[in-house]
């Protein structure tokens, strides 16, 4: 790797992250991986998820991550959810937030309680393709060009200070199923770098 990038990921001690998923967990595992081959010099303290038979959980358990199910469903409203999963970051000394396929709306009792430290993933070149089925709209539209962006978390949706895009391009026989692998493929590479920037953010604001 470049020594540029080698001080970029470079975290004494160690980033402590948490993350947010509700699904498959590629992401999650990416980063896991990341973290393991010291690409990205942090620890995963915490994984929580809000559906208990989403991927992330068997990842999380063959990976030998903690985690935690904090079901949406057994919760009265949006708050008391989102106040459970900040007193588990909390317990854990969470630095970060990764939101890695995390299929919930998060209001702002999240977002102030870790401000600027909240990181998203999402399959599109922001500001374009917002919300759900990125890939689906972005096929739709005609563009030759998609990709993926890391960006902060703010009060709207898919809109918060962008970190790292990478552009994939469209190629006529592409479908959904090829064209998200691609994406896929991107996002696990582009996440890591995207938390190592918001690290370095929060770590020199706060630390010096
Ligand atoms: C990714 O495409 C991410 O951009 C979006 O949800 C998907 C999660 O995939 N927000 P995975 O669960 O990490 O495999």
């Amino acid at each position: 790797m470049a020594p540029h990038h080698e001080s970029l990921f470079k975290f004494s001690p160690k980033l402590r992250l948490g993350i947010l998923a509700s699904g498959v967990g590629s992401n999650f595992e990416a980063l896991v991986k990341a973290t393991r081959d010291s690409f990205l010099q942090a620890e995963i303290s915490l994984l929580i998820v809000n559906n208990p038979n989403c991927g992330a959980v068997n990842k999380a358990i063959s990976l030998g991550i903690p985690y935690q199910i904090i079901d949406h469903r057994s919760f009265p409203s949006r708050s008391e959810h989102e106040q459970q999963i900040i007193n588990a970051f909390q317990k854990s000394d969470v630095e970060i937030l990764v939101m890695a396929g995390w299929m919930r709306i998060v209001t702002s009792l999240l977002i102030k309680s870790y401000p600027d430290r909240i990181v998203n993933i999402h399959p599109s070149i922001l500001p374009s393709f917002r919300g759900t089925n990125a890939i689906k709209q972005a096929l739709k539209s005609g563009v030759k060009i998609t990709g993926c962006s890391v960006h902060l978390v703010n009060e709207e949706v898919d809109s918060g200070p962008i970190l790292v895009q990478v552009a994939v391009p469209i190629l006529k026989e592409d479908n959904q199923e090829s064209l998200s692998a691609k994406v896929r493929k991107q996002e696990h590479k582009s996440l890591p770098i995207g938390v190592a920037i918001a690290g370095k953010r929060w770590r020199e604001a706060n630390y010096g």
